[in-house]
């Protein structure tokens, strides 16, 4: 195979990555390259090579499944530092790409800085954050985004995207839409001193007398309860996205199944949780193989140990088919699943 890669590159040039353990789904795949960035020195000196070839840069690799080799290089997310400063109102946050999201979760509400606890324990780097709008609990990141740094792999500088240039969405964004033209570096986030606390989600209701630190805690309990740990069982979080549709065939739909759970949306539209809609089909605690659907949340495939790529496809299409074909709903996945030359779909 030719290589134009910067020399440094050379030692891995023979042989191929391994990335199981680069994946918390834990499927067993290689790549061809493999590097680490831990300065911004270190990104601009692979930068031109970028354009030239497939990469991909990967934080924890909590909300991608390599479903065969790369053909191309990995970047690892090793960037690291926080800045914080603050004025009357707000405390603002400068933090690097690589940094942990539960680590900065976990910080800011020791420090007495307020607004990301619904978002504790979601696995994954601070970078990846506003590339999906991580959300969970009633609260999604783009609530507390400023801004976010990036290198633009076309031109090769740094570029700079304000929070509307972000055109954030539900688990989506213009980072997720055009895959592989920059890599963020940092996310300022801006930090309201008079957050108002969020609790009106499931298990947060139920709180007496709310503050952050219970809230916090809530979060955690409620999500160690349903989602499994990725380093006991291989999964990626919610496998499929919540699909909205709209509210004529939300209300079709209802007549056939009265329990149908269902959130509004804007637009006047109606969320539907896939999870339901996947364990009225009866998938909850099947397996392929030794992929499953998770016995205790229908929504989050799991890898039970040696589990095979194909057998995750096989019970992701069988999973989507049978939703279309029952309810008439499209599924999405939510995860990014990774062939041989970037992204595939299912
Ligand atoms: N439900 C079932 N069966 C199940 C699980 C859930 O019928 O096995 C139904 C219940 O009616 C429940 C509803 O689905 O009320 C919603 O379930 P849950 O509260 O567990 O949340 P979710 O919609 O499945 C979303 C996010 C999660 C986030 C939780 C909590 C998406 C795709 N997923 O899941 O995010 O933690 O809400 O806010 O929006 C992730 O993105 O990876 C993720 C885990």
């Amino acid at each position: 195979m030719g290589n134009n890669w910067p020399t440094h590159f050379t030692e891995v040039i023979d042989t191929v990555h391994p990335l199981t353990s680069l994946h918390t789904f834990g499927l067993e795949a290689y790549s061809d390259y493999f590097t680490t960035i831990d300065s911004l020195d270190s990104l601009l000196e692979i930068a031109s090579s970028l354009s030239e070839k497939p990469y991909l840069l990967l934080g924890d690799g909590s909300n991608t499944i390599f479903v065969d080799d790369f053909e191309g290089m990995i970047v690892k997310n090793a960037l690291k530092g926080i800045h914080i400063s603050e004025d009357d109102d707000y405390f603002h946050l400068n933090v690097a790409s690589g940094e942990n999201w539960h680590d900065l979760v976990c910080l800011c509400t020791e420090k007495g800085i307020y607004g990301f606890e619904n978002l504790a324990l979601i696995p994954g780097t601070v970078g990846a954050s506003p590339i999906q709008n991580i959300g969970a609990y009633g609260v999604e990141i783009e609530k507390f985004v400023h801004s976010v740094e990036f290198l633009d792999i076309t031109t090769q500088m740094m570029g700079y995207f304000n929070k509307k240039e972000c055109e954030f969405a539900y688990r989506d964004s213009r980072f997720k839409r055009e895959p592989g033209k920059r890599v963020i570096t940092s996310v300022n986030f801006a930090m309201p001193k008079n957050n108002l606390l969020v609790t009106s989600y499931g298990p947060l209701a139920e709180l007496n007398n709310p503050n952050p630190r219970s809230v916090f805690d809530a979060v955690i309990a409620a999500r160690n309860t349903k989602l499994p740990d990725p380093h006991v069982l291989g999964n990626a979080g919610s496998f499929f996205k919540n699909p909205t549709i709209g509210r004529l065939t939300f209300e079709e739909l209802k007549l056939r199944f009265p329990e149908l759970p269902h959130y509004n949306a804007p637009e006047g539209k109606v969320k539907i949780p896939a999870a339901w809609l996947i364990d009225q089909l009866g998938f909850k605690g099947s397996r392929v193989g030794d992929i499953g659907c998770h016995e205790h949340q229908a929504l989050v495939l799991v890898n039970h140990g040696g589990g095979k790529a194909e057998d995750l496809l096989r019970l992701a299409r069988d999973i989507k088919s049978h939703v279309l074909a029952t309810f008439g709903i499209k599924l999405e996945n939510e995860v990014r699943l990774m062939g041989k030359q970037g992204k595939v779909d299912l």
